[in-house]
């Protein structure tokens, strides 16, 4: 993708209250990529190594991958794993996947395979004390996986213990608030791609106006064939921070890109500090 229709890459800084988070973690620092979408189209190498290269100057604690690193076929991750594993974080790289992730029967095998040889750990419905006891984190099957059962997972972490969870979708934040999440991070809507600046993702009006366009001629309309509702129900989430009764949540828009583009929504790194809130 070149760059004019990708954007330049952004490094989004945020810091984040964390309950009960024990003054040895204050300020630890998580460094988040998503949608990767890594197949020879949507992402360059330059931005990818220029990503790489942001995440090791952050000196991060964790490095959190949150899915999509391919698009479809998931053959292109052998060529992925070259770049990511000169990824750095003290505490390790922890991932999960998205429902790209699991397109073909076949995916989820070769991108967890390929991601465990270069010590990347995926987490399927698992949970990781990369820091200590004192924080947890959570990573969850792709919502549309079938696999999405945060109910066996979520009951097997401490409730007093703080918890990092990784979820593909964000749509999942509604489900997640029958539990405790500190913070969720996410990524899959690459932040809606086109941001109408002070109205909005693009794609909430495109909806209203193809759903008045009669099914059978919506077919034949180049740009009115795609449903984006079936991306993600809640497009208010698509991007950056966000309340949900007392959960938290971070949406990353993603290093890859679809066509057409972006339009005031760039790739993004996101560098996160974690901070005490008693
Ligand atoms: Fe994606």
């Amino acid at each position: 993708m070149h760059w004019l229709l990708s954007g330049a890459l952004s490094v989004e800084k945020l810091t984040v209250k964390i309950p009960d988070l024990p003054p040895s973690l204050d300020g630890v620092r998580l460094v988040q990529l998503s949608d990767l979408h890594y197949d020879g189209l949507r992402l360059s190498n330059q931005m990818l190594e220029k990503a790489i290269a942001i995440c090791n100057g952050a000196e991060a604690d964790l490095i959190v991958l949150t899915g999509d690193y391919v698009t479809d076929d998931p053959s292109p991750i052998y060529q992925l794993v070259k770049h990511l594993k000169n990824l750095q974080a003290t505490g390790g790289i922890y991932a999960v996947l998205g429902n790209h992730d699991v397109y073909y029967q076949h995916s989820q095998t070769v991108i967890t395979d390929a991601f465990t040889n270069i010590g990347i750990q995926v987490l399927w419905n698992e949970i990781a004390y990369p820091l200590g006891q004192d924080l947890a984190i959570v990573g969850l099957a792709d919502y549309w996986s079938g696999e999405f059962k945060p109910a066996q997972v979520m009951q097997l972490v401490d409730e007093a213990i703080p918890r990092i969870v990784l979820s593909h979708n964000p749509d999942t934040a509604e489900f997640l608030q029958k539990w405790r999440v500190d913070l969720q991070l996410s990524g899959h809507t690459h932040g809606s791609q086109i941001v109408i600046p002070g109205v909005g993702p693009l794609v909430v009006y495109y909806n209203k106006f193809t759903r008045k366009i009669n099914r059978k001629v919506r077919k034949y309309i180049p740009f009115l064939r795609a449903n984006c509702g079936k991306v993600v129900r809640h497009w208010e989430w698509a991007q950056g921070f966000h309340t949900i009764g007392t959960n938290q949540l971070y949406v990353n828009r993603g290093l890859g890109t679809y066509p057409p583009g972006r339009l005031f929504c760039p790739p993004e790194v996101t560098i996160i500090t974690l901070v005490t809130s008693m």
